[in-house]
């Protein structure tokens, strides 16, 4: 019998490498199959942990195991589109692809539309979209019970202190990665929208206070949606000592949600229904929380046909938009439609001088060892 489960393999092992690979273990339908780095001993230690091939050089890695469905691109943001297109072109696999997916939106739509036209599967990972708290709420929204949307607040508080940015070269740079919106506060610039719908305008003011990056570390922001809520962000990485809060809060005809906690997974507020606050908030041991396992058990279920991906080609446009925006207004100095053409100067700029550090060349085969 044909086995139909669901083989992925790791394309980048580094610190979000790891929730992936316990959320395939936590599922059915889905295996790992192989990991793979620049950096013997990070694929090494999760191949040995999860006992399955590791590679150092990714076409090894396709050409040896023919058998992968999808890799999940899981390498610093400026490189997901390169390491996407390559793993597409030349060995047409299904991707995943963490957030904030693309750094650039003609890079989405070259992605997407070179998966379409052969017929491969992009599944963006916004994990946050998960929360039971967030769940909770979009139904809410949906279904009418908090009526229409006034006012919706996002806050994130985290720290980020210079050591962190010193981990690689690609953090930090508009290059590869963007600040605290891009990086971080992405989830919840795609909560904006997720829950409170489409933003019409918005102006937004950037400063770096915690840290040496050329990127911002703080940011803050008005904007209007096109139903005319309006919406106000707070995000910064310069909180110091800890990480404290991610909560988003929203002011609505019928009542008020507030959800909370270190990465918007406790519904505090639900005035519709307060007893939906205890059955609805989780404890998230980290930031990351536990929405990748939701993620895969809606790739297994898109692609043995018993369900669609969530989030589609518009909708992970649409948050990416979003988030050039703010960056947009800052470099314009004033407010800016969200849906136009026009994009970032600064964000997914190339720089060819980081993007060599993360090129695997494909190895003749005949010259490469097996780094197992
Ligand atoms: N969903 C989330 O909450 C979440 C959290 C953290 C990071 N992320 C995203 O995941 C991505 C990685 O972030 P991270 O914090 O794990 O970064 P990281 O720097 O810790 O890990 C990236 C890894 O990719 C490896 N890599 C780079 N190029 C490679 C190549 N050609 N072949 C094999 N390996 C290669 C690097 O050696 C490194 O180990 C980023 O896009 C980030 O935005 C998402």
């Amino acid at each position: 019998m044909a086995d139909s489960t669901t083989k992925v393999a790791l394309l980048g092992c580094g610190r979000i490498a790891g929730h992936h690979l316990r959320s395939i273990a936590a599922i059915d339908g889905v295996r790992i199959v192989a990991a793979c780095d620049l950096v013997e001993e990070k694929a090494k230690a999760y191949g040995q942990q999860y006992n399955i091939a590791w590679f150092t050089n990714y076409h090894r890695m396709l050409q040896e195991l023919p058998e992968i469905d999808v890799v999940a691109i899981i390498t610093p943001s400026g490189m997901h589109f390169e390491h996407c297109m390559d793993v597409m072109r030349r060995y047409r696999k299904h991707l995943i692809v963490e957030k904030p997916t693309f750094m650039h939106p003609q890079q989405l739509h070259d992605a997407y539309d070179w998966a379409e036209r052969n017929s491969l599967r992009i599944f963006p990972v916004f994990q946050n979209r998960h929360n039971k708290a967030v769940q909770r709420v979009k139904k809410a929204i949906d279904g009418g019970e908090l009526g229409d949307i006034r006012v919706v607040a996002v806050r994130v508080r985290w720290c980020r202190p210079q050591s962190y940015y010193n981990l690689a070269p690609w953090r930090g740079t508009y290059s590869h990665d963007g600040g605290c919106l891009a990086n971080q506060g992405i989830h919840h610039i795609d909560l904006l929208r997720y829950l409170g719908g489409e933003v019409g305008r918005l102006t937004a003011a950037m400063q770096t206070l915690g840290a040496d990056i050329e990127v911002e570390d703080t940011a803050v922001a008005s904007l209007t949606y096109r139903d005319g809520a309006v919406g106000v962000v707070e995000v910064t990485t310069a909180a110091r000592p800890n990480d404290f809060e991610a909560s988003l809060s929203i002011v609505a005809s019928k009542g008020l949600a507030q959800l909370g906690g270190i990465a918007v997974n406790e519904l505090q507020i639900f005035t519709p229904n307060p007893d939906a606050c205890t059955q609805s908030s989780e404890k998230f041991p980290d930031a990351y929380g536990f929405g990748h396992t939701d993620v895969y058990r809606n790739i297994v279920a898109d692609l043995s046909g018993r369900g669609t991906f969530p989030i589609d080609r518009l909708d992970c446009l649409n948050s990416l938009k979003l988030l050039h925006a703010f960056y947009r207004s800052h470099e314009e100095g004033q407010w800016v439609d969200v849906q136009t053409s026009s994009s970032s100067d600064r964000l997914g700029r190339p720089d060819e001088n980081i993007s060599r550090l993360y090129r695997t060349p494909v190895p003749e085969t005949a010259a490469v060892r097996s780094a197992q």
